[in-house]
């Protein structure tokens, strides 16, 4: 098993200001979120308590505008889906249901209010988020769930520090960070690396976008070449070579899982070609899913 080459070091901050509103309900909250529910779902299947720590938790619940991503997004599925589209495509509309209603201001869930519904009693959810504003809001919505932590800093660093602590049940990493730093890259494969070595039990889930090939290719290979045993799960909705594309709009995404649960991965997948054609930008989508095992 090798070690990864360490990154650059870079300050936890951000340089450019990112702001999940503005994306809030997109394609890549589509399928990060459908992966979320199908993943909480396995893992609250299980008898052990379930830690979960948000690394990158933002503000909790968005308001959609009528011009934002999210037409792009959840706004595609809100048509009638076939009969036969995979269970998790209908968990995933369950789970973000409730905050879309009009009587709820017809807004959409981050993450946290997603975790914290899907919790049992004896489970625990820790979210950490470098910016005031969302970190405020964040800590209004989740203010009634004393199970519920809501944490300034690094969410990178509090994860390792998590997995590093004598093991009690499960945890799970939740990582979304916003890449607005090219280093991120690489500062989430070393945190994923170090949490898989402090505690071979973990289990983690990864969202990435794609703008091209490259930035995740590298990424994949890099822990692939560590020996992190991990499936990388994609859907592009927008063909990569489109010119037309808005600059610096996302083609698609992937979510990297270290060590789901039995069967997560499948359900992930049969629910792409019903998320595909909705969200399909041109007419046509692709996916892949690509699995490697742990370094012998
Ligand atoms: C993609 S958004 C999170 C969306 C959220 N996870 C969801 O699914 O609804 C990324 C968030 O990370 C926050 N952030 C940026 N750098 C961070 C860091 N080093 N540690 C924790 N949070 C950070 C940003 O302020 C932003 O709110």
């Amino acid at each position: 098993m090798k070690q990864p080459a360490p990154s650059k070091s870079a300050p936890p901050r951000s340089d450019a200001p990112y702001d999940h509103r503005y994306h809030a309900g997109n394609v890549g909250d589509v399928l990060k979120h459908t992966a979320l529910v199908a993943l909480l779902k396995g893992l609250t299947a299980q008898p052990e308590p379930l830690h979960v720590l948000d690394t990158h938790a933002g503000g909790g619940r968005y308001r959609l505008k009528p011009t934002g991503e999210w037409t792009a997004g959840i706004g595609r599925l809100d048509a009638a889906l076939p009969a036969d589209a995979a269970p998790a495509v209908h968990d995933y509309l369950a789970a973000v249901a409730w905050n879309r209603q009009p009587s709820h201001g017809g807004g959409y869930p981050g993450s946290p209010l997603i975790i914290q519904a899907a919790l049992r009693p004896t489970d625990r959810l820790t979210c950490v988020e470098l910016a005031e504003e969302p970190r405020a809001e964040l800590t209004v919505a989740l203010s009634e769930h004393a199970q519920c932590v809501v944490a300034d800093g690094d969410g990178l660093s509090a994860l390792v520090a998590a997995a590093s602590a004598a093991p009690s049940g499960e945890l799970l990493g939740f990582i979304d960070p916003p890449y607005s730093r090219k280093q991120e890259w690489a500062e989430v494969a070393d945190a994923i690396f170090a949490c898989w070595m402090a505690r071979p039990t973990v289990r983690l889930m990864l969202w990435y976008p794609i703008k091209s090939a490259s930035r995740p290719n590298a990424l994949k290979g890099r822990l692939r070449a560590a020996g992190v045993p991990a499936t990388a799960i994609e859907l592009c909705s927008t063909p990569l070579h489109d010119d037309s594309k808005r600059r610096n709009a996302l083609n698609g995404s992937g979510v990297l899982l270290v060590q789901p649960p039995p069967g997560v991965v499948a359900q992930v997948a049969a629910a792409l070609p019903a998320l595909g054609a909705r969200l399909a930008t041109r007419g046509s989508w692709t996916s892949q899913v690509e699995a490697w095992e742990a370094a012998p």
